[in-house]
C-alpha cells in the first residue's frame, strides 16, 4: 500500500454519531425534507451551509461541475447565479438539464437534485447582482439569477453500519412519488 493510500484509508468518512432517516416518517413533499436538512446545517458548525457543487454538460455530452451557492428556494425551484456568459452559463443555455449537489459533513448527509434551469426575470438578477458584497452601484446585464426546477432529489443519511439509507423522490405531475434506493452505497 502507498503512503498516501494509507493516510487516506486511515481518515474517517462519517462523523459519529449520525442522525437516523426513518422511512415511515418521510414527508411527501422532498422541499420539505430539504429545508430541514438544510436548516440543521446552517444550525451546526458547516462554514458554507448554502455550497454545492453544480453539474452541467458540455456540448459533447461530457459532464462538468463547479461549487456555486445556494440563493433561495421557492416555486421556481432551486436558485443560483451566475454570469450568463460564463462557461456554464452557455452550457445551460444550450442543454438546461443539470443537477446539484449538497453534502453536509457534520451529519453524514448528502442530497442530489436533478432537473432543469431557467433563466429567471431580469429584475431579480439585477437585485441579486445590488446584493453581492463587490457591488459598486452599476447594473450588470451579464449577471443571472437561475432557478433549477426538480425532477428527481436523492437523500443520502450515512449510517455507522454502511447500510447507508437512500431515498428517491421524483416528480410525477403535481405530486412526487418516494422510495428507497437498493442498489449499493459504499
Ligand atoms: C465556495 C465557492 C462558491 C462559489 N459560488 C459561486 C456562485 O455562486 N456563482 C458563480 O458563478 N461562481 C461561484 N463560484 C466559482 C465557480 O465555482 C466557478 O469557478 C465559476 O463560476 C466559473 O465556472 P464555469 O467556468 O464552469 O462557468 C464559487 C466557488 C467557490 C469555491
Amino acid at each position: 500500500m502507498s503512503d498516501l493510500e494509507s493516510r487516506l484509508r486511515s481518515l474517517p468518512a462519517f462523523p459519529h454519531p449520525l442522525p437516523v432517516l426513518h422511512e415511515a416518517e418521510l414527508p411527501a413533499d422532498p422541499d420539505v425534507l430539504f429545508r430541514e436538512w438544510l436548516d440543521a446545517a446552517i444550525s451546526g458548525t458547516e462554514r458554507q451551509p448554502h455550497a454545492m457543487a453544480f453539474a452541467s454538460l458540455q456540448a459533447d455530452g461530457t459532464p462538468v461541475v463547479r461549487t456555486l451557492i445556494l440563493k433561495d428556494i421557492d416555486a421556481d425551484g432551486y436558485h443560483f447565479s451566475t454570469h450568463r456568459t460564463s462557461r456554464k452559463g452557455g452550457e445551460l443555455a444550450a442543454d438546461p438539464r443539470c443537477s446539484m449537489l449538497f453534502f453536509w459533513r457534520e451529519f453524514g448527509r448528502q442530497v442530489r437534485v436533478t432537473g432543469t434551469a431557467v433563466a429567471l426575470a431580469d429584475v431579480v438578477s439585477q437585485r441579486d447582482w445590488s446584493e453581492r458584497p463587490s457591488y459598486t452601484g452599476s447594473p450588470n446585464s451579464d449577471w443571472q439569477r437561475y432557478a433549477l426546477r426538480p425532477d428527481t432529489f436523492e437523500f443520502m443519511q450515512a449510517r455507522e453500519d454502511r447500510q447507508h439509507t437512500r431515498i428517491e423522490y421524483v416528480r410525477a405531475g403535481s405530486d412526487w412519488q418516494h422510495a428507497a434506493v437498493r442498489t449499493p452505497a459504499g
